[in-house]
């Protein structure tokens, strides 16, 4: 081959297979679905009423994942699904060993690169509360959805079916990477940190009260218009690994007329943390006062959070928290407060770093 074909050829040749290489495919090429694993909990997702106007005083966590899978067809047209059963049960059953287990297998599978996301199938009771807790152990970028349903699918209108093609399509979906964990209900995309059940019984009821949801679902197309910006997944510190449980903390609730006795009693029974939610902008009373210093003296973690819903619990305002060695909640709400401050006192009890981590997750 003659020398002034030759050197043209091969330059071509190699500017080929360098951009052959530089393109960076797809975890899945365009036939192959993303997988999606699906960890069946329990709940009203799950669960069975007596006729199809039942929707409520039914049984929840009856059925099984793959009868859950397979009453949405559908689902194969968006992933490559695969369910497993980790639990069966009804929410307000879920305890920090289950968080710990759950927390676990979610890692595991999203080490695995053949997996594009997980969604958790859970009962709405606590649902918040689980998705928070993976939020701040779950250490990776891929998509983690919580999802459920506030009917049972043997009722008309169940919105099981819907919220759980919602939540697969969001965790098969590249847009859903880097946003922590994520709750899909009613076409809505919330952020673990702030959402929060508002209503018993109606289908909208989760609800992030000032800050908004990150996007909708629409035809199983997601649609953002935030990020969360406080610490999670990827950025937490926090591992769950060789964990077999948590510290006890305790949730306290402020009200006309409480003192310090919920608290001596808290204290007494060997609590390492009270979150206090107490009235207004975490308000507390002379009795609380004086059973939260007494607490906290004896080296027990002690958060002021506040009981209505919405806001920042300001810090050294009305209470001179550091000099008392209280924490601060932020904006959390008292039941993820509780979460944070339980793996908080996983790294450390002093009251400045633990307050550092109410900052910044
Ligand atoms: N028992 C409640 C729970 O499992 C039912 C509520 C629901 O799942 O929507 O959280």
């Amino acid at each position: 081959m003659n020398q002034n074909f030759c050197r043209p050829f091969l330059l071509f040749t190699a500017m080929l297979l360098t951009a052959i290489t530089l393109v960076p495919f797809p975890a899945h090429s365009a036939g192959h679905k993303p997988r999606v694993v699906v960890l069946a909990t329990g709940g009203t997702i799950a669960g069975s009423g007596a006729s199809e106007t039942t929707t409520v005083g039914y049984k929840a966590a009856v059925f099984s994942v793959d009868h859950i899978l397979r009453s949405v067809p559908s689902l194969k047209e968006l992933a490559d699904v695969r369910g497993e059963q980790i639990f069966q049960i009804a929410s307000e059953n879920i305890t920090p060993a289950h968080w710990l287990t759950l927390s676990r297998r979610v890692n595991a599978l999203l080490a695995d690169k053949e997996v594009h996301g997980v969604v958790v199938t859970h009962g709405t009771d606590t649902m918040e509360e689980t998705a928070y807790f993976l939020h701040l152990t779950v250490h990776s970028d891929k998509p983690v959805v919580l999802v459920g349903s506030m009917r049972p699918g043997t009722a008309i209108s169940a919105d099981g079916p819907i919220n759980l093609y919602n939540a697969v399509a969001l965790a098969a979906s590249p847009s859903g990477a880097g946003r922590g964990v994520m709750v899909v209900m009613n076409d809505r995309i919330s952020s673990a940190r702030e959402v929060t059940k508002t209503n018993t019984f109606t289908a909208d009821t989760f609800k992030t009260h000032d800050l908004g949801e990150l996007g909708y679902l629409q035809a199983g197309k997601p649609y953002f218009y935030r990020m969360p910006v406080r610490r999670h997944t990827s950025n937490s510190i926090f591992s769950v690994d060789n964990r077999e449980s948590l510290p006890a903390v305790e949730i306290l609730l402020g009200y006309g007329g409480s003192g310090r006795e919920q608290i001596d009693r808290a204290v007494a029974a060997g609590v390492k943390g009270i979150v206090f939610a107490g009235t207004g902008n975490g308000s507390l009373s002379v009795g609380a006062l004086a059973g939260l210093s007494a607490a906290a003296a004896k080296g027990v973690a002690v958060v002021r959070a506040s009981r209505v819903g919405s806001g920042i619990v300001t810090h050294n305002a009305d209470i001179a928290d550091d000099t008392l060695g209280f924490c601060t909640s932020d904006n959390l709400l008292p039941q993820k407060a509780r979460i944070l401050l339980m793996l908080g006192l996983t790294v450390t009890g002093a009251p400045d770093r633990l307050q550092n981590l109410f900052d910044s997750y």
